[in-house]
C-alpha cells in the first residue's frame, strides 16, 4: 500500500559548531576512556557549541546554507518546523527566532518536541502541508545544543552527545516516482522514565533544590533505551517495506538516527542490509538528537551516495518513547 503525499526533499544542509571534542578530551573531565567510548558507542569525537551559541543559531546557519544552495529568497518560505529538545528558551519557539534571523517574512512556524525522533516527526508534519497543497516551500529543521543539558559528572550520558543542526526544504511533486512514499510514527509513553530531563518544566520548576539535585540534565537508563531502540527501529523499518510491497534489497540507503553504532548495526542486521547501505557518521558527531538524520542526509548527498530515484528509509527512536520511519524516493 502506498500513501504517497506529493512532497519531496529538494535540498539539505547542515551546520555544526567548529569546536571538536575528542574522547581523549573527555578523559580529562570524567572517568572514561577513548577505548570504552569507541567500542561501546562508535563515537570518536563530537562538536560542542561555545557558551551563548544556541539551537536557533545552529538552525539559522543550516537554514541560511540551504537557502543559499537552493538560490531561493527567505520570503519564499511558507512554514518553518523546528525539531528540538534544547530550545533557546521554553518560549518563544525556536522557529520564531529562526524566522526572524533568516528574514522569512511570510512564514509561520512552530517547534516540535520528539527528541531523537524529532526530525522524522517534523518531516512528516511539514510534508502534510505540502502534500495537501497548502504550502509550496517548507523548511524542516532539526537543531540541538545537547551540551546545554549534559551532566559532565555523569560519564554514562555526557560522552554520547554533540551539538548540531540540519535543515531540508520540502516542495510539492506531481511525480509518483519521487518524494515521500510513506511514514509511520508511534509513541510509547511507558518508556518516558528511561530518558528524560526532570526539571525546568511545570512539574519541577527551576529552584535551588532542582539545581543542587542536578535535575536540569539528561537522565538515561541506557540499557533500556538501547533494547527498545534496536527492536522498534527494526520493526518499523521492516513493516514499512512490507506494507509497500518492497524488500530490503530495494533500499539504496538507510539513514538511521545516530545514538550508538551498536544500535545501528543490530537494527540493520534485523532489517537485512549491509554496511554499504547504511549512513553512519556518529564517529564524528556523536548523538546530535534532532540533527542526526539531516546531517546524515547532507553527508550522503556530499558523498554521492544518493541518486535521483533511490529508495531511502529514515528511522529513529527517541525519548518518550517516540519512534518513526519515513520512506521516500530521492528526488534530485
Ligand atoms: O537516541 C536515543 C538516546 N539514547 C540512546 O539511544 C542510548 C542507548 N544506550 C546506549 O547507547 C548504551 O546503553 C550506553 C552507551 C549508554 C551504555 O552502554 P552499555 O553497553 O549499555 O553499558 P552499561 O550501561 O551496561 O555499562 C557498562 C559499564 C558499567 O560499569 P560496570 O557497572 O559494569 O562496572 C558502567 O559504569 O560501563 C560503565 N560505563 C562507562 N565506562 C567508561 C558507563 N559509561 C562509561 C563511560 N566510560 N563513559
Amino acid at each position: 500500500m502506498s500513501r504517497g503525499i506529493a512532497a519531496k526533499i529538494t535540498g539539505v544542509a547542515g551546520y555544526v559548531p567548529p569546536k571538536v571534542v575528542t574522547n581523549a578530551d573527555l578523559e580529562k573531565i570524567v572517568d572514561t576512556s577513548d577505548e570504552w567510548i569507541r567500542t561501546r558507542t562508535g563515537i570518536h569525537e563530537r562538536h560542542y557549541a561555545e557558551p551563548g551559541v544556541t539551537s536557533s543559531f545552529l538552525g539559522t546557519e543550516a537554514a541560511k546554507k540551504l537557502l543559499a544552495t537552493k538560490g531561493i529568497s527567505p520570503d519564499e518560505i511558507d512554514l518553518i518546523v523546528v525539531a528540538t529538545v534544547t530550545p533557546d528558551m521554553l518560549f518563544p519557539a525556536t522557529a520564531c527566532l529562526i524566522q526572524d534571523k533568516i528574514g522569512a517574512n511570510r512564514a509561520w512556524g512552530f517547534d516540535l518536541s520528539a527528541a531523537c525522533s524529532g526530525f522524522a516527526y517534523a518531516l512528516t508534519v511539514g510534508a502534510q502541508f505540502v502534500g495537501s497543497g497548502a504550502h509550496k516551500k517548507v523548511l524542516v529543521i532539526g537543531s540541538d545544543v545537547m551540551t546545554s543539558i549534559l551532566d559532565f559528572k555523569d560519564r554514562a550520558t555526557c560522552v554520547l552527545f554533540g551539538d548540531g543542526a540540519g535543515a531540508v526544504l520540502l516542495e510539492p511533486t506531481e511525480s509518483p516516482n519521487e518524494g515521500i512514499i510513506d511514514f509511520s510514527h508511534d509513541i510509547d509513553g511507558s518508556g518516558g522514565c528511561n530518558l528524560y530531563m526532570p526539571a525546568g518544566g511545570s512539574l519541577h520548576p527551576a529552584s535551588v533544590e532542582t539545581v543542587e539535585k542536578r535535575m536540569h540534565y539528561v537522565h538515561q537508563e541506557g540499557a533500556q533505551v538501547f533494547k527498545y531502540a534496536v527492536r522498534r527501529q527494526a520493526e518499523l523499518a521492516c513493516q514499512m517495506l512490507e506494507r509497500n510491497g518492497l524488500s530490503s534489497r530495494d533500499l539504496a540507503l538507510v539513514v538511521p538516527h545516530q545514538a550508538n553504532l551498536r544500535i545501528i548495526r543490530a537494527m540493520q542486521e534485523r532489517l537485512g542490509v549491509d554496511d554499504s547501505k547504511v549512513m553512519v557518521n556518529i564517529d564524528r558527531y556523536g548523538n546530535t538528537t534532532a540533527a542526526t538524520i539531516p546531517l546524515g542526509l547532507m553527508e550522503a548527498v556530499e558523498q554521492k551516495r544518493l541518486r535521483k530515484g533511490d529508495l531511502v528509509m529514515l528511522v529513529a527512536v527517541g525519548a518518550g518513547y517516540t519512534a518513526g520511519a519515513v520512506l521516500m524516493r530521492w528526488a534530485y
